[in-house]
């Protein structure tokens, strides 16, 4: 009976496999959607091939939605509102939109595909967003895995972006990797500066992006990036400006302070760095400069695990712990928090900002896609 049940089980499971490559097959090969037109904001019209993604035909007619993870369907930052013409919500973007946004019609455009004609609405400024030729003019260690990699604006040759913003980098295929992707990575120059961007890319194991950086990408290739996006800027306000950030996520808080600096903004500014060991710290020298540039800023590293060799007199533990311990000693009522970092070191973060009465409103994050 148990065999029965077993084999009946694993021909039921054969059938849906095999039916699922099969339309996975049809859809690559077989369906023909043609041309369709995408209406954005009942002004413009797009006459496109139909069969990708919304996000990839957008990109092809030179309109980009903000991406930070190159269409894979983790970052949601590509929501934009289709009122007509497409089909049910899709299973991978239910996690990624709340109730509300479902009743608005919302949808994520790197799942969503074109196959027929569409309405869509996205935000004006979007059509900001430009596609940037660059030249790769300086690469240099900041860390044993982190590098510091300048693009030298090509065409067009200035960019304006708010300090905070992200840009998109395009990878070229490399080894074995035949494909182009994009990943997003704030920038670390001054927004004042117009004709480069800075960025601080962590090699991560077996990313595509980031291999391509540390192991292939050299200095004087093009390279092109897509930007500027990102809504993790600097706010008006009084109070004081506490920023934490870890590894490469120094890098938005580098522009923010080089804005604070160029502005001369009366603000206190705090800012945590966490890292595991010495080696992992960078930028000491720059913040030390900052530090004498703007009138109140305090720069505080902390070291989760050092090593006796490292002899580390700072602050240690989790860097939740010394802002844990600053904020139980400060006025936190009208400070705002800015925090770039891994999803996990900043909602760790919020926790300890909320405990000490900064509320949701004040705190921006920029979370690692
Ligand atoms: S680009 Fe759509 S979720 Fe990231």
């Amino acid at each position: 009976m148990i065999t029965k049940i077993l084999i009946a089980t694993l021909s039921m499971a054969g059938i849906s496999g095999l039916l699922a490559i099969i339309l996975v097959i049809a859809e690559r090969y077989l369906a023909n959607y043609g041309e369709c037109k995408i209406t954005i904001n009942n002004q413009k019209d797009l006459i496109v091939k139909g069969g990708s993604t919304l996000l990839s035909t957008l990109n092809s007619q030179k309109i980009f939605l903000p991406s930070a993870c190159g269409g894979r369907g983790t970052c949601a930052y590509c929501k934009c509102k289709v009122i007509d013409g497409v089909g049910p919500l899709l299973p991978t973007e239910e996690p990624l939109l709340n109730k509300q946004e479902i009743e608005n019609q919302i949808r994520l455009a790197c799942q969503v595909k074109v196959k027929q004609d569409m309405l869509i609405e996205i935000p004006e400024e979007l059509f900001n967003i430009k596609e940037f030729e660059t030249r790769v003019t300086l690469i240099q260690d900041l860390t044993h895995d982190i590098k510091l990699v300048r693009l030298q604006l090509i065409e067009p040759y200035e960019i304006f972006f708010k300090a905070g913003q992200y840009v998109q980098l395009i990878t070229a295929p490399y080894a074995g990797v035949k494909e182009s992707v994009s990943r997003a990575y704030s920038v670390a120059s001054a927004s004042h500066e117009h004709d480069h961007v800075d960025l601080m890319i962590r090699l991560v194991p077996e990313g595509i992006c980031t291999t391509w950086v540390h192991n292939y990408l050299n200095e004087n290739e093009r390279v092109k990036i897509i930007g500027p996006m990102g809504d993790f800027y600097l706010r008006d306000g009084e109070g004081e400006i506490i920023m934490v950030a870890g590894g490469s996520g120094m890098a938005p808080i580098v522009s923010l302070l080089e804005k604070i600096s160029k502005e001369d903004i009366e603000r206190k500014v705090t800012y945590f760095f966490g890292a595991v060991r010495k080696k992992d710290l960078f930028y000491i020298d720059e913040m030390r400069n900052l530090e004498n540039e703007i009138g109140n800023f305090t720069f505080i590293p902390a070291l989760s695990a050092p090593e006796p060799e490292d002899n580390w007199d700072g602050e240690t533990g989790l860097i939740t712990e010394p802002l844990d311990r600053y904020l139980s000693r400060s006025d936190n009522a009208t400070s705002q928090a800015y925090l770039c970092g891994s999803p996990g070191m900043i909602n760790a973060c919020i926790n300890v900002f909320v405990k000490h009465g900064i509320t949701r409103d004040r705190i921006f994050n920029d979370p690692f896609a």
